[in-house]
């Protein structure tokens, strides 16, 4: 393999510059040309694009967001928007994708492979962690750091207050920021999307703490799960406790990457070079059971990840 082209696509997430940094280098060590794409699928089908050098991701490794940009593109949904895509795939004699991104992205990858065989290897990236066959995705690690920051400084001031306080979180339609910053937070209830939560036990377990002299309570609400808001509202009614929301919206996406997320990115992108050098064709790169690993694209779309049960059990254990 002579070139290889590399984007990143959906939600940016800390830890994707140093993934593009080791794609770039790792692939010029090994004697390749690297094209890099700008804003994801969009840029591909634009022909937004050009080579890269050692010194374009020159110090990039502690950045947060992806100097190649990134966008949702919905053109390369259509076979149109994916024939325009190959027509640069030709132009600029591209022989390898490596795609970073979310599950969206790995999807489009999929397709483009089935149409047109371009062997792609996909970087698993988003604040959400929800994508199987990796126990930590790019950005996870650093976006859950960002959230205990802010929980940590919402106690600071729910002590003074004696408040309650509802924290919501991205996630998406998953609770794994939630559940992750929630037991590393000592947040009093968390609440995701993937398992059933009563108002009223939550309510029960607040009451129960201010009896025992509790001067404050979090409760960590990730966003798939319900309105903060909503939540809010509901406990006040039921409790009379002080209770305010803070949404943390996308403070969570941005921030240098933590250094877990800027190793997990140098291997991940090293291994994908590796692995388009090997000749497979569609793999997804991981970090599972304490080992770098890869699956089949396929296989990774088709699975679904679960949220740890024993950790959200323990996490209401602690908080009693
Ligand atoms: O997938 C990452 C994520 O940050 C989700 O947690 C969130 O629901 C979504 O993206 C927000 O998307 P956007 O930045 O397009 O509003």
């Amino acid at each position: 393999m002579q070139r290889i082209a590399l984007l990143t696509s959906g939600g940016d997430a800390p830890g994707m510059n140093a993934a593009i940094r080791a794609v770039v280098r790792k692939a010029i060590y090994h004697g390749m040309e690297v094209i890099g794409i700008q804003r994801g699928f969009a840029g591909f089908i634009e022909g937004d694009m050009g080579p890269m050098n050692l010194g374009s991701v020159a110090d990039i490794i502690h950045r947060g967001g992806t100097v190649l940009r990134t966008a949702r593109s919905q053109e390369f949904t259509t076979r149109e928007g994916r024939a325009t895509a190959y027509e640069n795939v030709k132009r600029f004699r591209i022989e390898g994708l490596v795609i970073i991104g979310g599950d969206g992205s790995f999807n489009g990858a999929k397709v483009f492979y089935e149409e047109y065989g371009v062997p792609v290897a996909c970087i698993p990236a988003t604040i959400d962690n929800d994508i199987p066959g990796t126990d930590w995705c790019l950005g996870f690690d650093t976006a859950v750091n960002t959230v205990v920051d802010a929980i940590n400084k919402i106690r600071d001031t729910a002590t003074s207050h004696e408040r309650t306080f509802i924290v919501e979180v991205m996630g998406r339609n998953t609770g794994f920021i939630a559940l992750q910053a929630g037991l590393a937070g000592g947040a009093e209830s968390i609440i995701i999307p993937e398992l059933p939560y009563n108002i009223e036990e939550v309510c029960r377990k607040l009451l129960r703490g201010v009896k025992r002299g509790k001067l404050h309570s979090v409760i960590v609400v990730a966003e798939g799960a319900g309105s903060a808001m909503e939540i809010a509202k509901e406990i006040k009614a039921r409790t009379d406790l002080d209770t305010k929301v803070t949404i943390l919206g996308h403070i969570q996406r941005g921030g240098t990457p933590t250094a877990l997320d800027r190793v997990l990115g140098s291997r991940f992108g090293a291994m994908a070079v590796e692995l388009l050098m090997d000749n497979k064709k569609t793999v997804t790169v991981g970090y599972k059971d304490g080992k770098f690993t890869y699956s089949d694209l396929e296989r990774t779309l088709k699975e679904q990840k679960e949220v740890d049960l024993q950790a959200f059990r323990l996490a209401g254990i602690l908080s009693i």
